[in-house]
């Protein structure tokens, strides 16, 4: 893609420049973004960088050893990996409203992002895969009055507190076309295709109260939706898929015997920048197949439903 090739070279100029002989440090989140800004960055200053993946407890399953693995292993780039799940579930205990999560997660990220710089040294500049829609879209919606829909989890607020200057190499690109750079980068396929996964993770997809067997039980029914979606050959037609794990329990029987459990809700969406989205419309046969796999095996999930809300009015993510 000569477009991407030459925007990759512009972008790598531009880094040098901005940065000189500057310390970088990179928030590494799992999601296309921020890698697809690491490798970037890594090309144009090299050493001169430190990224630093915090995982909070609240990732997909297996989510934290595939980032790992393919930063030190595949690309070579040293990578930070604090282990802070400990703390983030301990300070989100008893939160339950969406934007007290948010900001929750949000404080404690840069805390211990700020901790872990300290112990590097300090840097100079923080790198973000910032794109295009986060800019306008936790500035305004639908180019009205500047309203915040949710408060997008990125480390706003650290730049002035660790007096660092920001470097957000893809604040002009579409997801798209951040995609067909990661490819111009080499990003292995199974990356760049990625579903959008926001960054306080599965919090946001356990309306009320976060618990860790909560947690368990979402990421074993989100991984097995996936793996349905993958097995359909519908995981690359769909922008994003997951699981929401409701606080609700409903009555059920299985065997001789009463359940009475949660409720898992299936989102799927398409869209091409995240900002509209259609539910997606998939065969029954389809949503069966997944319901019943879940709930047979996944202990704590006897109903499943599906999310047939577009955007607007609703969002993708349901807090
Ligand atoms: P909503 O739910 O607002 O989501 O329709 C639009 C897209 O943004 C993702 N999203 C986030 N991404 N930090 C992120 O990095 C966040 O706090 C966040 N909240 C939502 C969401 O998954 C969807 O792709």
């Amino acid at each position: 893609d000569w477009t991407m090739a030459a925007y990759r070279e512009e972008a790598i100029a531009k880094i040098r420049k901005q940065v000189g002989k500057g310390r970088v440090i990179c928030g590494l989140s799992g999601g296309v973004d921020s890698s697809v800004a690491a490798l970037l960055i890594h090309e144009a200053i090299g050493e001169q960088l430190t990224c630093v993946f915090v995982d909070h407890g609240l990732l997909r399953q297996a989510e934290a050893e595939q980032v790992v693995t393919l930063f030190r292993n595949h690309y070579n780039i040293p990578l930070v990996h604090v282990d802070a799940s400990d703390l983030f579930l301990k300070e989100l205990e008893g939160v339950t409203d969406p934007e007290t999560k948010r900001k929750t997660i949000g404080r404690l990220f840069i805390d211990v992002f700020d901790a872990e710089a300290k112990k590097i040294g300090g840097a100079d500049f923080l790198a973000q895969g910032t794109l295009y829609p986060d800019v306008i879209e936790s500035v305004s919606f639908h180019g009205g009055p500047s309203v915040t829909i949710k408060s997008h989890h990125n480390v706003g607020g650290l730049p002035e507190r660790m007096k660092m200057q920001l470097v957000e190499p893809l604040r002009e690109l579409f997801k798209d076309e951040v995609r067909a750079l990661g490819r111009e980068l080499g990003l292995p396929d199974a990356f760049v295709g990625r579903h959008p996964f926001p960054g306080p993770g599965l919090a946001i997809r356990i309306p009320g109260e976060i618990t860790r067997e909560k947690i368990d039980i979402l990421q074993k029914a989100d991984a097995i939706y996936l793996d349905e979606i993958r097995k359909a050959g519908l995981y690359d037609v769909i922008w994003q898929a997951f699981a929401v794990l409701l606080p609700v329990r409903t009555v059920g029987v299985m065997g001789d015997g009463r359940t009475y459990d949660h409720v898992l809700a299936l989102r799927a969406v398409t869209s091409t920048d995240g900002m509209t989205a259609d539910f997606y419309h998939f065969d029954m046969n389809f949503l069966g197949r997944a319901a019943t796999r879940i709930i047979n095996e996944v202990r704590g999930i006897n109903r499943v439903v599906y999310d047939v809300t577009s955007k607007p009015p609703g969002t993708i993510e349901w807090e």
